[in-house]
């Protein structure tokens, strides 16, 4: 999606909500669901077109840690540091997912294909370790199974390329 659709689209979800109260969370999960993040322009118009001080949609954003402020890749892995998960070998994949991505919590490859960030229990412990990739679910994972998930991604990347 380019700039501008962006920005239409993000109109639209202000239009929808301005005016209602307590929709401030709601607006910034749709405005990260449409740029990946939450840049500071895009937090400026929405406290602008909601009419709430610049400084408490910052603080409500920082409060969450949902919420992103940086870009991340185009493969965003949640790995889940949760008790079920750390019982599990979480630090086994995350070590595996460093190695194989040279990346750490927080972190973005290079080339921008993957952003890591360990996250608390995804809600499916009986899979556990689990970590989401875009939002979809991958669970009792072993770092082989991992790797080959990674691999299946950049493949996916090269082929869409
Ligand atoms: S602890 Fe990982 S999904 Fe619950």
């Amino acid at each position: 999606m380019d700039d501008n659709s962006k920005l239409r689209e993000l109109r639209a979800v202000l239009d929808t909500y301005r005016g209602i109260p307590g929709s401030l969370i709601t607006v910034l999960q749709k405005a990260q669901g449409i740029y990946g993040y939450l840049p500071q322009d895009v937090l400026g118009l929405v406290a602008a077109e909601l009419d709430i001080p610049p400084a408490r949609v910052f603080g409500v954003a920082t409060f969450y840690t949902q919420f992103r402020f940086r870009p991340v890749g185009k493969y965003f892995i949640e790995l889940c540091k949760g008790t079920a998960c750390h019982v599990n070998g979480a630090d086994t994949i995350a070590r595996t997912i460093t190695e194989t991505l040279g990346i750490a919590d927080g972190e973005t490859t290079a080339d921008g294909l993957f952003s890591l960030k360990c996250v608390a229990c995804l809600g499916c412990c009986s899979l556990s370790p689990v970590m989401m990739v875009n939002g979809e679910t991958y669970g009792s994972l072993t770092p082989a199974k991992v790797r080959d998930i990674l691999s299946q991604k950049r493949k996916e990347a090269q082929d869409n390329a």
